[in-house]
Order: structure tokens, then sequence, then C-alpha cells
């Protein structure tokens, strides 16, 4: 075979592969468009409310919250969700589906099964404004009444890549409260006055973790965050989007600052004689 009947034949070959996938795409794409999902959405605000069911077409690599988008442009222009980067790094779009707090932007639809109805539902811990939207203005003032960092005096500004590395975990939070929403100390004991919940265990952690922060927050944590009401369940732990180590490298290690300044015999012993 001659130089240009190989070349003809490869680019014979590789437009014949072209074209087969181009085909399967196109098939593929018209078997999913056909689709359609049942969603469940609750509609309501504070004096009550119900699941109003919707069906809406399927398309691939969709999320819950395109489903709630596409609702809203096609058949309840009026229903309430919030939202802001579909990239889930704001936290606006928390919310319960089928009955486990998450971010809607990151609920792929094709993780349900066909058929199966998708339960969306405002987060159940904090009052509802209408529809998907919760008002979660609470954790806000939580925040305030946190000592904020404050440097040592004639601290040097310059620390350990490690001590930087665990502090960081702390600052992926992107405030959706979810683990808020879950923790059933909020959630079922509605213990808002005495918990400052998860979230903020994680922010006072990377606070108090910081390597040249001065200032000591462990009474705070046992009398003002109520820290002593977690019972290290790990619900948090397991909604939270950003996989921070909730229980384990946050609530725990504060868990025990207070039960070596508060709890500790030996501990208190040797406060007593040193003063220290
Ligand atoms: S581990 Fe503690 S903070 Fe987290 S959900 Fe359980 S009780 Fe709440
Ligand atoms: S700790 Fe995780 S679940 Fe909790 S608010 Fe931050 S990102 Fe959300
Ligand atoms: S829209 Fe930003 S986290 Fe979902």
């Amino acid at each position: 075979m001659s130089a240009g009947a190989v070349a003809g034949a490869i680019a014979g070959a590789t437009a014949g592969a072209a074209a087969a996938a181009a085909g399967a795409r196109v098939k593929a794409e018209a078997t999913t468009a056909k689709r359609e999902a049942v969603l469940r959405v609750y509609r309501g605000d504070a004096s009550g409310g119900q699941e109003v069911e919707y069906q809406v077409p399927v398309e691939t690599g969709m999320v819950v919250l395109d489903a709630i988008h596409w609702i809203q442009a096609h058949q309840a222009p009026d229903l309430a969700v919030r939202w802001n980067c579909k990239a889930a790094k704001c936290g606006s779009c928390s919310a319960e589906v089928n009955g486990k707090p998450a971010l809607m932007c990151k609920s792929r639809m094709e993780r349900f099964a066909p058929g199966e109805p998708i339960v969306v539902r405002p987060m159940k811990t904090f009052p509802i404004i209408r529809d998907l939207v919760t008002d979660v203005s609470w954790n806000f003032e939580v925040n305030q009444r946190i000592p904020p960092f404050q440097p040592r005096a004639g601290a040097e500004w310059k620390w350990q890549q490690h001590d930087v590395d665990r502090a960081q975990e702390f600052r992926k939070c992107i405030e959706c409260f979810l683990c808020q929403d879950v923790c059933h100390v909020l959630r079922s004991h509605e213990l808002k006055h005495q918990f400052a919940g998860p979230r903020f265990l994680v922010r006072i952690a990377g606070l108090e973790m910081h390597p040249i922060d001065g200032v000591d927050r462990t009474p705070f944590l046992k009398d003002s965050a109520g820290i002593g009401f977690c019972n290290i369940t790990k619900c948090c732990t397991e909604v939270c989007p950003e996989d921070i180590h909730i229980t384990d490298n946050a609530i725990i290690p504060l868990k025990e600052r207070v039960v070596d300044r508060f709890y500790d015999p030996v501990q208190m012993v040797w406060r007593a004689i040193t003063g220290k």
C-alpha cells in the first residue's frame, strides 16, 4: 500500500470512529433527556406548608439545584431558594435532600434511582422564611460572641508548615451550616441558647490551634459554647461538604483542654500548689 493510501485509510478510520462516538453521544443524550424525575419540594412559610410534586426532565450532569431552577423557570416562579455559586463554595444552597442535610448544588441527580422520589426540604434546625429558605442569622450572633484572634505579645510571625496545615483545615469552612442542622443538640433538643454547635467549635479550634494566638478560650468553651453538650456522635463530620474532621480534629482536642483545665484532679492540685 502506498503512503497516500495508508494516510487515507487512517483518516477514514478516524472519521468513522469520530462519527460512531458522536452517534453514541447523541443516542445517550437522547435517552437521558427522556428521563423525568419526581421532586417533592417543600412549599410554605412559618405558618405552615406542604410538599408539592413536580416532574422535571433530567439531563446529563444535572444537580438538585438545577432541578429546582427548572421548576422555578417552568412551573413555580415564586419558589424561594437561596443559592449563589453553584460550585459548593458559598454555602448558600443548604437544604435536606431525602432527609439528609446537603448542598443542593453538590447533590447529583444521577445518584437517585430512576423513579425514586427526591424530597427537598428546608433545614429543620433554623426558622423557615419561605419554601427552601431558612433564617440562619442565629449563627452570626454566635460567631460574634467568640473572642477573636489576638497574637501573643512579641510572637514571631513565622511558623511551621504542620501548624499551618492544622489551622488551615478549619479555615476551609464555607459556613453552609449543614453541621449545625444535623447536630441533635440543636436540631432535636433546641439548645441554641447553651450550645454554639459544631461550626463554631471548628472556628474556635482554628483560633486555639493557631500557633501565635494568645487568647485563652477554654472557659468560654465550657461556659458559653457549651462544649460538654457534644457527645461525639460524628453526624456533623458526615455531612460536612468540605470534609473537615469536625469531631476528631476540632471538638475532641477542645474537649481535652476543658477536661484538663476544669476536671483533672492532678492538674487542679498542681495549679493550687504552683499557682499556674
Ligand atoms: S459530634 Fe457533637 S457537635 Fe457533632 S453532631 Fe454530634 S453532638 Fe453535634
Ligand atoms: S464545618 Fe463543614 S458542615 Fe459545618 S458549616 Fe463549615 S463547611 Fe459546613
Ligand atoms: S450554590 Fe454555593 S454552595 Fe451551593
